[in-house]
């Protein structure tokens, strides 16, 4: 951890850490609240574009979905309530992809570059003999989703090595059964300054108090009021232009949940429903911005992003979380 060199840098001087962009779109916001809370400040620099290695095969005994070969998936419209057959495939979808998770999640360390994390996942996906869901999702590149420090989503493995103090978020989703099951999580990389560790955790709270929100009767509005109460009450951002989304046969239903307050989120849960809730959280704006290659999802102010997913199914009582291991 730095704890000197506070030396003072123009706003619109280059920035300290060498990224070339002017200090106030890059560090200013951090270092002003580090300042404030009589902390170090950080040193990570903005995230850029690796290498990213050539698509993984899938060997050929695998059930695969209606995308893997095209990059397109089909049509959405199956239905969010699932039969008690249906159930028990999404169980088993869920906790291989909660198992994957604790799998790849093992091999954190600094140093370790996210195209390994990828590796790791791609082959323990293929070794239970399921698909993993992201690769070739609308032509996304890998089996796993890795998005450190600023990235709110949507990440590519690449050759960066994970750095000390940062944070990165597996999301795991794989194709089983006919069935997917998609669950992500923040990780600490070695260590890591105390307001990362707080948005870490203040986002883990909010999906569970999303989840909690759930019950038959209830609509899908309760989730997001759940967690963007949550979010305020600790000066956090939810991000608003992800949901999360029904689930099953296919990867995304029609289904959306907002992680924000939407009035119009009306849909009455009903038992038998399965769909995501994954809540991505901001230090500073709750905007964000699409980089060109497609998929790279990082804020608009390059302070820290988080967040966790579950998938769930309504119950008659409440609601259980698929998404576990064991
Ligand atoms: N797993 C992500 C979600 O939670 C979707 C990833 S799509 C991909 O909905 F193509 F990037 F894999
Ligand atoms: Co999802
Ligand atoms: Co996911």
């Amino acid at each position: 951890m730095e704890t000197t060199g506070r030396t003072k840098v123009g706003a619109n001087e280059p920035c300290w850490c060498g990224s070339g962009k002017k200090y106030k779109r890059c560090h200013r916001d951090q270092d002003a609240d580090a300042a404030r809370e009589g902390l170090p400040r950080r040193r990570s620099t903005p995230i850029v574009a690796g290498t990213v290695s050539p698509m993984r095969p899938v060997p050929p005994h695998i059930p695969r979905p209606d995308y893997a070969e095209t990059g397109r998936p089909g049509p959405n419209n199956f239905p969010d309530v699932k039969d008690a057959e249906r159930i028990a495939r999404m169980r088993r979808a869920c906790r291989l992809a909660a198992e994957v998770m604790a799998k790849t999640a093992a091999f954190i360390r600094p140093g370790i570059t996210t195209d390994e994390l990828d590796a790791i996942c791609h082959e323990e996906t293929i070794r239970a003999g399921a698909y993993p869901s992201p690769l070739n999702y609308r032509g996304f590149p890998k089996s796993l989703c890795t998005s450190v420090n600023e990235v709110i989503c949507h990440g590519i493995p690449d050759s960066r090595p994970l750095e000390d103090g940062d944070i990165v978020d597996l999301d795991v989703t794989v194709y089983l059964d006919g069935m997917h099951g998609d669950t992500n999580a923040t990780y600490c990389v070695g260590e890591v300054d105390a307001a990362s560790r707080r948005l870490v955790e203040v986002t883990r709270q909010a999906c569970d108090l999303g989840i909690a929100a759930v019950k038959p009767g209830g609509m899908v509005r309760d989730i997001g009021r759940a967690i963007e109460a949550h979010a305020k009450l600790h000066n956090l951002a939810v991000v608003r232009s992800y949901c999360g989304h029904g689930i099953g046969e296919v990867f995304h239903t029609r289904m959306q949940i907002p992680h924000y307050f939407d009035p119009r989120a009306t849909v009455q849960f009903v038992p038998g429903m399965t769909f995501t809730i994954e809540p991505m959280i901001n230090e500073g704006t709750w905007k964000d911005r699409l980089w060109n290659d497609g998929w790279t999802v990082v804020t608009g102010d390059g302070r820290r992003s988080a967040q966790f997913e579950h998938t769930v199914l309504v119950t008659e009582t409440g609601v259980e979380v698929l998404t576990v291991t064991g």
